[in-house]
């Protein structure tokens, strides 16, 4: 039999082509670092509904949708039609528009606690307000954050993303004394952690769903236990829901798990595919970013930027959200139930090799190793078998034309369906019998 490798250059030729002029143009040929995988990532000509097509018109089901911020498919018809709309009409022009008012007026009835929004172009510069925010309000240096926990690359957050969490991520950092880092679930642990920075603690950031570093959610205890010490210390509970805002209900996580926020970030699906970051929270909170009210140094200067709030980010959001808000019965149903019958499926496939993680539409394997027999914070999931992952990953690439970015998690999003989860467990007994 043909190996993966050999498989996928046959089919990829002009891929590899293309690839070869990228390299030379960009830092390891790709836009953002999680895109490269070996030898050579696939050049995608088009996308549409839940397949990637790429330029050597190899067809992918697509699992990795766009980052996860496509829970509607590639280029949904709704959202295409008023974003053609929208671009006949304008697509930038830097002032102030009824669209926005809009949409924001629907994020703010189903995530309470944005009494006061400001829009950005990415989840980065959300994380890297929120955190600018806090220190600002509670005129303290520390932030906390989840080992292993990703906000995007912004200097403030960048700190024990990768195990064994205690080391630099980058060079030219100014001042990573100022990021502490707590195990997720482990409420002792982190509370231990958090008591030694008390007294300069300005806020913790938390993902209620550990995205990035395996698809983890946290349990409500937890959460609720870094609250009341948060609310105890006077620093600020930043819940970062640039992931799980809008993936498994209309609304946020937060609200389901009496939880009381400061400052929630969206991103991703709220932009139905548009650039977008979104830093909402408490008016006494947010009011200290309020330029009229505050003088110079009493005020926390934040962003926009020149796309921020941008027409068509805006009008793709507002039709993202409205399409949900009518049909959230029957698109969180559904792709939960795919979430959960892959999930199952994929726990009777691999047996004791691997943990399966994820909640509602998000899954992920870990294929057990190093005396690792669960699955509940980053560590645990860094102690598996990252590389078998990858191997899973790029068979069902090669030969199956399933695609997942190799070592992330799969999201389920409304255009997948039951033979679509048929075919992913089928292609995965192939794997696990390999
Ligand atoms: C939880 C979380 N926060 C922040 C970000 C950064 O968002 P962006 O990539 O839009 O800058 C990401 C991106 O994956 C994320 O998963």
């Amino acid at each position: 039999m043909s190996s993966a490798l050999d498989i996928y250059k046959k089919h990829t030729k002009k891929s590899s082509k293309l690839f070869e002029r990228s390299k030379k143009l960009h830092i390891n040929g790709v836009s953002h670092n999680i895109r490269f995988f070996e030898p050579y990532p696939f050049v995608t000509k088009s996308a549409r509904g839940k397949y990637l097509i790429d330029v050597d018109d190899n067809k992918y089901t697509d699992y990795w949708m766009g980052h996860w911020s496509l829970i509607l498919g590639h280029a949904a018809p709704k959202i295409a039609d008023k974003v053609k709309k929208q671009v006949n009409n304008c697509w930038m022009h830097g002032t102030v528009n009824e669209n926005t008012i809009d949409f924001s007026e629907v994020i703010q009835k189903a995530v309470p606690v944005a009494e006061k929004i400001r829009y950005v172009s990415t989840g980065t510069e959300a994380t890297m307000y929120a955190t600018r925010i806090a220190r600002a309000k509670t005129g303290k240096k520390i932030i906390a954050k989840i080992d292993g926990g990703w906000h995007g690359y912004t200097s403030d957050l960048l700190k024990s993303v990768n195990y064994p969490f205690d080391q630099s991520e980058s060079a030219g950092l100014t001042d990573e004394r100022n990021i502490v880092s707590i195990p997720y679930n482990d409420l002792e642990k982190s509370i231990a952690i958090l008591e030694s920075v008390k007294n300069d603690l300005a806020g913790v950031i938390i993902e209620p769903v550990l995205g990035g570093a395996g698809c983890i959610p946290a349990t409500k205890e937890y959460l609720i236990g870094i609250q009341e010490f948060i609310h105890r210390v006077n620093a600020l509970y930043i819940l970062d829901e640039i992931v799980t805002g809008f993936r498994f209900r209309f609304g946020c996580l937060y609200n389901t798990m009496e939880l009381d926020p400061d400052i929630v970030t969206l991103g991703k699906i709220v932009g139905g595919g548009f650039p977008i970051g979104v830093i909402c929270g408490k008016d006494e909170v947010i009011k200290i970013t309020d330029t009229n009210a505050n003088k110079r140094l009493d005020r926390s200067y934040i962003g926009g930027g020149t796309f921020s709030a941008n027409p068509m980010t805006m009008t793709s959001g507002r039709t993202m959200l409205k399409f949900l808000k009518k049909n959230s019965g029957p698109v969180y149903k559904k792709i939960g139930r795919l979430g959960e019958e892959v999930r199952k499926g994929l726990a009777k496939t691999f047996q004791d090799k691997a943990v399966i993680t994820g909640m509602g539409s998000l899954f992920m394997p870990h294929f057990l190793a190093n005396g690792v027999t669960r699955v509940t914070n980053a560590e645990e999931a860094s102690k598996c078998d990252i590389e078998t992952l990858k191997r899973y990953h790029f068979e069902l690439i090669a030969r199956d034309g399933i695609f997942f970015l190799p070592g992330k998690l799969g999201a389920m999003s409304y255009v997948h369906s039951e033979s679509d989860v048929k075919n992913l467990l089928e292609a995965s007994k192939k794997f696990a019998v390999s």
